[in-house]
């Protein structure tokens, strides 16, 4: 990993084979690159890339419905985790989102992700419930929100 500096952005067509990539490294469910690229450019969905020049370094996925948000995908590749760029993409999510008139955000995660835990915890999200036995393998899953 370089030093260079990192650009936040909307994602386009030619970053859809790095996603699908992060995707595989990231999920034990990965979404393809064509779920995701009917998410490009529309108004009900926000997708964010954290652009090094040289390489995509993380992104986060946004659905959007009545006035609320729901925080669907965030993953940074295993080299880069730890140095703030989840929670820069996190952040730049949620400020287009209150700018564009969002009221809300909610979002799932499974118990056991305690980097994911702590990453939302720390941008004000607060736990309001849990959906036993959501995920196939049995696990729980968390339910988060913040007020825009
Ligand atoms: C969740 C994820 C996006 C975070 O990305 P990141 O760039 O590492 O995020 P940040 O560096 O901004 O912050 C990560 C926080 O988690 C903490 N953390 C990392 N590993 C941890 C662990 N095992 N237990 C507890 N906290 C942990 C870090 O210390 C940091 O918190 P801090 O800044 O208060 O110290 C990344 O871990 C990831 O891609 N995971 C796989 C995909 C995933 O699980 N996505 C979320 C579910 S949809």
């Amino acid at each position: 990993m370089t030093d260079s500096p990192v650009l936040l952005r909307e994602a386009r067509a030619a970053d859809l084979e790095a996603l699908g990539r992060l995707e595989r490294e990231a999920f034990v469910e990965p979404w393809r690159a064509a779920d995701l690229a009917t998410r490009l450019g529309r108004a009900d969905h926000l997708l964010l890339v954290a652009d090094r020049g040289d390489e995509v370094v993380g992104y986060a996925l946004f659905q959007r419905a009545a006035g609320e948000a729901e925080l669907q995908r965030i993953a940074v590749p295993a080299g880069a985790r730890g140095q703030g760029l989840g929670g820069r993409l996190l952040a730049e999510g949620l400020r287009r989102l209150r700018r564009a008139g969002d009221s809300a955000c909610f979002l799932e995660v499974r118990a056991s992700n305690l980097a994911a835990r702590r990453l939302y915890e720390r941008a004000g999200f607060t736990l309001v419930g849990r959906r036993r036995s959501y995920y196939a393998d049995g696990e729980d899953a968390l339910l988060y929100h913040l007020p825009l």
